[in-house]
């Protein structure tokens, strides 16, 4: 049993290239690390009840160690009892003590922007910090409705970016608010930030984002509705100053990680793979989704319900696809799996136009100029109109070249299984920020059949 210092994490690796070539069929059962957003709401959850959370199924990889670090600095008790075995003492809504060191996040968004909200509903300052890439990233975006809400910003770099110092009120201002943006971030943010204030917080979005956070809020024992709005949107409205109950969880495995040996097997001629227990949470299938409609043949086997979330086995086969329009609504249940369906769009025949990316350049990386950038180093066609990115299919994709990652797991995840079916092997400048959600991807990919070389 260990408990985790309360110290600062970060991101130590010296950058280590990789290289995939072309793999015989793929074929096996994998089962893939637990869902990133959960894990993260997971711990903060735990941290805000008061009393003992466990947490089975934890994703071990460094986003997510980083908010266990950042809880235990707050003064909840974290500790790891076995893999993916863990336990939260926390420490109540308004319980948080002042952290003594700047917490750090190192690469991730979703850590940092839930816990500025989680921080505002305690009387305390706090200072929030990351590495290069997430200091480059907008925090505006959740410093507005905080600020609304009466919380400090002591301390920002130029744009409202990292290292921010916050401070939270005595007296926290309930806010009705429109999101400009279908992020569950800002969401999640503002719903955490509403635990601490007396009377409703409601939180409008346009298009319904991941609703992990909403979940959780209800399995927690708060009094969370959930309301439509307009044609896609959602309206959620939360009776601030619950007492949240601690509350088993269940992490299942993450969809947004399953798409890279989904998309593998979808390319390598003969595949046959099975991913178990993949949530099928409809806020988050939008892949599953488009690549179904290219002519995927995706089966999901037992669906069922666990810890609250569907889950299904995947069972993936080579298939012939083709390429399709993906509309710009659906981006948000598919926002982290662009790069990886661009991949599979250079596999397909024909053009697969996706619409609405705009958020796609303020994610790890600009993912929507790294994406395009390693299309056309490997050969493909391709083109930007606006936030829309055109990938013109040929059916094979030349490959060769080394494509630059960006500090961006997902970039850094999508090339190389292209380079598991491309003429010519991909390389990537590096892979270790893959840690950050996947740290057994290069073990489990090898282990489906796929020939990937790590340098030393
Ligand atoms: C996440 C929300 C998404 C997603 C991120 C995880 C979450 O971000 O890209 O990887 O756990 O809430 P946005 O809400 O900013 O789109």
């Amino acid at each position: 049993m260990s408990a985790v210092a309360p110290s600062s994490g970060g991101h130590a690796a010296a950058p280590s290239p990789a290289t995939a070539s072309a793999s015989g069929p793929l074929s096996g059962a994998v089962q893939v690390p637990g869902d990133k957003s959960v894990s993260h709401r997971a711990l903060i959850f735990g941290a805000l009840a008061i009393g003992e959370t466990r947490i089975t199924g934890l994703l071990e990889g460094e986003d997510v160690l980083n908010t266990a670090k950042a809880c235990a600095a707050l003064g909840a008790r974290v500790q790891r009892l076995g893999a993916g075995e863990w336990r939260v003492e926390g420490v109540g809504i308004g319980g948080l003590r002042a952290p003594a060191e700047p917490l750090d996040f190192g690469n991730s968004g979703t850590g940092a922007r839930l816990m500025m909200g989680m921080v505002a509903g305690s009387p305390i300052e706090a200072t929030f910090d990351g590495d290069a890439s997430l200091r480059r990233r907008p925090m505006r975006r959740i410093l507005d409705p905080l600020e609304k809400m009466g919380v400090a910003v002591e301390e920002a770099a130029e744009g409202g970016r990292l290292p921010i110092r916050l401070k939270g009120p005595r007296d926290l201002i309930p806010l009705t608010y429109e999101s400009p943006v279908a992020s569950a971030q800002i969401k999640s943010a503002v719903l955490l930030a509403g635990l601490g204030a007396p009377g409703e917080t409601t939180l409008i979005e346009k298009e319904a984002s991941r609703d992990h956070t909403e979940r959780m809020l209800t399995h927690f024992g708060a009094q969370v509705r959930v309301e439509p709005y307009g044609e896609h949107g959602r309206k959620v409205t939360l009776k601030g100053r619950p007492e949240l109950k601690p509350a088993p969880i269940a992490v299942p495995a993450d969809p947004s990680s399953a798409a890279f040996p989904l998309v593998a097997a979808l390319i390598v001629p003969g595949s046959d793979i099975t991913i178990t227990g993949v949530m099928t949470n409809p806020l988050r299938t939008g892949l599953f989704k488009t690549l179904k409609e290219m002519g995927a043949s995706i089966e999901l086997v037992g669906e069922r319900v666990e810890g609250g979330e569907s889950v299904a086995d995947l069972r993936v086969r080579h298939s012939n696809l083709t390429g399709v329009d993906v509309p710009a609504e659906r981006a948000p249940s598919m926002i982290d799996e662009y790069p990886i369906l661009a991949v599979a769009a250079s596999f397909a025949r024909g053009t697969t136009r996706m619409r609405g990316l705009s958020e796609l350049r303020v994610k790890e990386s600009d993912r929507l100029a790294a994406v395009a950038a390693g299309l056309a180093q490997a050969g493909v066609v391709l083109s930007i109109e606006g936030d829309d990115l055109i990938v013109e299919g040929a059916g094979q994709v030349p490959g060769g070249g080394t494509v630059a990652t960006h500090m961006d797991h997902r970039i850094a995840m999508s090339f190389l299984v292209m380079g598991l079916a491309s003429g010519k092997p991909m390389k990537i400048d590096d892979i270790s920020f893959v840690a950050t959600s996947f740290p057994a991807f290069v073990p489990l990919m090898t282990h489906l059949g796929a020939t990937i070389e790590v340098a030393a």
